[in-house]
């Protein structure tokens, strides 16, 4: 069981990281580093037994389905893979019977990757359990934007504000990039999106969000601490983007552009991503690339929010859309 400190329950629902306060995202962040060590050391971990969670994937992936797999083995609870093309939905049946149906099933939690920017706010609505959006269409990815955080927060202060961070490339489709930006601007620091003009959210180009700047040029790379390169989503929604070699050529984190961040910049890439395009490989495998990291904190974070979320729900009970 987490060690949850009485009178302070932990959500049970994560849609967006918003569903977290600066709190709860702090002791979220310093939890996974607590049972990182003590996996580390050899110590026992805490145990959510008994309990059975849906992973209900219907884009691919692999980092994140991962990761949660290896965080509920971890913490000896069991998980199900729900196949859309082997389920009932196949047969017509709607989200929110399947997830009334998983919750007569006795399901623990609910994890789900769509392409339906609504689809884990469904889910919550008609299962009582712990509901974690595992990346919803364009809208929303908050266990990866936490996961960087926690990657991040190994290298630089990150809970006083003032860091400054480039998000470049396909800004527009990447629900990393919007979880990003909420995240990082509620903790008080900068964030500048930059890419080509059809990959920028149009309304943020006339009117950006607090503590954010859009430009359709890569900046001047000295003055950032932090740079996140996004892959194209050419699987989603058409949108006027160049060709790979011209994104390449425009917006590319080549070598050469590399030798010009500051001495303590870090690199980001959520994953996966297009070697030669958004990132070369030789940069993406550097001492500054957190893109390994990223994913050893993605397991962490997920394993640490699954111990604070199941713990939390068996307290509080399970009520459709509580
Ligand atoms: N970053 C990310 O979500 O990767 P996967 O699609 O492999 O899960």
């Amino acid at each position: 069981m987490a060690e949850a400190s009485p009178g302070r329950p932990f959500p049970k629902r994560l849609i967006t990281t918003e569903d977290l306060d600066l709190e709860e995202i702090r002791r979220l962040i310093e939890y996974a580093r607590d049972l990182r060590k003590r996996h580390e050391q050899g110590e026992g971990l805490p145990s959510q037994a008994g309990k059975c969670v849906v992973l209900w994937f219907t884009e691919p992936s692999t980092r994140t389905r991962l990761a949660f797999a290896s965080a509920l083995t971890k913490l000896s609870a069991s998980f199900i893979d729900l196949e859309p093309t082997a389920s009932s939905m196949a047969k017509g049946e709607s989200i929110a019977e399947t997830a009334r149906t998983l919750d007569a099933l006795g399901m623990a939690g609910v994890v789900m990757r769509t392409g339906h920017p609504d689809g884990p706010g469904l889910v919550a609505e008609h299962f009582g359990g712990v509901v974690i959006n595992a990346g919803a269409g364009t809208f929303a990815h908050p266990t990866q934007a936490l996961a960087d955080l926690a990657a991040v927060a190994e290298k630089q202060e990150v809970w006083q504000g003032g860091l400054r961070m480039l998000v470049v490339g396909d800004i527009v489709r990447s629900r990393v990039a919007r979880s990003t930006v909420r995240l990082w601007t509620r903790l008080g620091h900068r964030v500048t999106l930059a890419g080509p003009l059809g990959g920028l959210p149009q309304s943020w180009l006339k009117s950006p969000p607090a503590l954010v700047e859009v430009t359709t040029s890569l900046p001047e790379l000295g003055q950032f601490d932090l740079v996140m390169m996004l892959r194209t989503q050419r699987e989603r929604e058409g949108i006027p983007f160049p060709s790979p070699g011209e994104f390449a050529r425009h917006f590319g984190l080549t070598r050469e552009r590399a030798t010009m961040l500051k001495g303590d910049a870090l690199i980001l890439h959520p994953g996966p991503y297009e070697p030669g395009v958004e990132i070369d490989p030789e940069v993406a495998r550097s001492q500054r690339s957190l893109i390994q990291s990223q994913v050893e904190w993605g397991v962490w974070v997920r394993t640490a929010l699954l111990d604070l979320m199941l713990s939390s729900a068996s307290e509080q009970g399970g009520e459709a859309g509580g």
